[in-house]
């Protein structure tokens, strides 16, 4: 019998963070501050975040130890496992060889929990009381819910408000482990009341979502504020799912030739890619590494590389960043958590800098793909994760196309068993079919009076 599952110990889960910082050829540009222009520095920060955390986001060291405590949390569902996907390679009859790394197995079904058990951790220790956040496709804020439960914090979560009606078992999860949720643009903020006065139909958008999280903790002490993504102590703390990756190839007697992730802010993606990007850095390996994203929200693909806003109402510093423009509202794709129109600081200078890729894929496309793998391989896929099947089966294709044999790992970062509404409408011919425009494009960046980068 073939292997085609390769598990790890307890005792393997990493003991380090990875900081690719120290690595990156160009380094990122700063923070800006909105009014002044000038870089910001960490002390801006520490109303909204805890002090480690912020040395964290502004660390050059490449290490970073990962508490006891949280490793000990991690053990509930790390290691996890990493397939041979022979199933899929037999329906696509290709030569390549398929792997991807499993983070469905978390106890709220995705990577989230990797960075929601740290931040949590760390604003227990400094004392906070109540944490605030967003979510999208409900991943990110079932992940805090969970977290906060663990170290008995309040959490509050703003949940968009399109993914909030489609899928209603999330927020009871979230209920379930303590949170309270609202489907936002909500009443209770300012942010919240400006959007619903300009469209009362607003089907928000992690952006929004992000201006109330960020409104409601600036305001209360003994609060602070939880990001899913895009800043770069949460993409480290992901870290851990490369790290494993790297000894299960081992284990598998493969390395390999292209790695992919989904892309909503960065953070799954940095998790797999990072710790083989340092295989390039480190020995000079030669590992591709492809973000996808959905052609609905291209900022990889069809953004542009400039300072914007993290959030839609302006709370935020300004980031160095591929960007749509914080005014995008994406169309109601069901691949909820990829509706963001930035990209983390970290991978965008290494997309500048061509050490990455990324691709964009409809809605018709990855659920395609989803449906595909869900029947050779079992899991069934969140909608997010379909983009990097997508993405794998592409490449795997080509293998067929020329002949050739690669080896290709990509992120199966989580599982898609609250997503059957999704399903329904791909299988009823619901799916939406969005043609972003170019002219779309650049009116959202038109609007933009962020400064640029030469
Ligand atoms: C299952 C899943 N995958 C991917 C993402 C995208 O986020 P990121 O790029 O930060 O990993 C999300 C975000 O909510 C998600 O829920």
């Amino acid at each position: 019998m073939n292997k085609r599952k390769f598990t790890l110990e307890e005792n393997e889960i990493p003991e380090n963070w990875y900081n690719i910082v120290a690595d990156m050829p160009v380094k990122p540009l700063p923070p800006l501050h909105p009014g002044t222009l000038e870089p910001i520095g960490p002390e801006a920060l520490a109303p909204l975040f805890p002090m480690e955390l912020i040395k964290q986001e502004v660390t050059s060291e490449k290490w970073i130890p990962i508490p006891d405590e949280v490793r000990n949390i991690y053990s509930l569902w790390r290691p996890t496992p990493l397939y041979r996907a022979y199933g899929l390679e037999k329906k696509l009859d290709t030569p390549a060889k398929i792997y991807y790394k499993f983070e469905g197995v978390s106890p709220s079904g995705s990577h989230k929990p990797n960075t929601a058990v740290a931040q949590a951790y760390y604003n227990k220790q400094e004392g906070v009381k109540r944490i605030t956040t967003e979510t999208g496709a409900g991943q990110w804020g079932s992940a805090l819910s969970f977290a906060c439960q663990h170290f008995d914090i309040e959490c509050d979560v703003y949940m968009v408000k399109v993914s909030y009606d489609n899928k209603p078992y999330r927020k009871v999860m979230m209920n379930t482990w303590g949170a309270n949720v609202y489907s936002s643009p909500t009443n209770l903020t300012e942010a919240g009341r400006k959007i619903l006065a300009q469209d009362p139909n607003s089907p928000g958008s992690l952006g929004i979502a992000i201006s109330e999280a960020v409104e409601m903790a600036a305001q209360r002490e003994d609060t602070k504020y939880a990001l899913g993504s895009v800043l770069n102590h949460v993409l480290m703390h992901q870290t851990v799912i490369g790290q494993e990756a790297i000894i299960q190839m081992e284990k598998a007697g493969d390395l390999p030739d292209i790695v992919i992730a989904p892309f909503g802010g960065g953070s799954n993606f940095a998790g797999l890619a990072f710790p083989f990007l340092r295989l390039n850095f480190e020995e000079g390996k030669n590992i591709r590494c492809i973000a996808s994203e959905p052609a609905s929200c291209p900022k990889l693909t069809r953004g542009v590389f400039r300072y914007d806003f993290g959030d839609t109402v302006g709370m935020t510093p300004l980031l160095p960043m591929y960007t749509l423009g914080h005014n995008f509202v994406p169309a109601p794709i069901h691949a909820g958590g990829l509706r963001y129109h930035g990209a983390g600081v970290i991978v965008s200078q290494l997309l500048k800098d061509k050490l990455i890729e990324a691709r964009s894929q409809n809605d018709q496309e990855i659920f395609e793909a989803g449906v595909l793998f869900a029947q050779s391989e079992g899991i069934i896929p969140a909608p997010e994760a379909n983009h990097g099947i997508a993405t794998a089966i592409a490449e795997a294709k080509k293998c067929k196309e020329e002949g050739t044999s690669k080896t290709i790992l990509f992120n199966l970062c989580g599982h898609g068993n609250f997503d059957m509404k999704a399903y329904q409408d791909y299988f009823e011919g619901n799916i939406v079919k969005s043609e972003l425009t170019q002219k779309e494009i650049n009116d959202s960046l038109a609007e933009l009076t962020t400064p640029e980068i030469n």
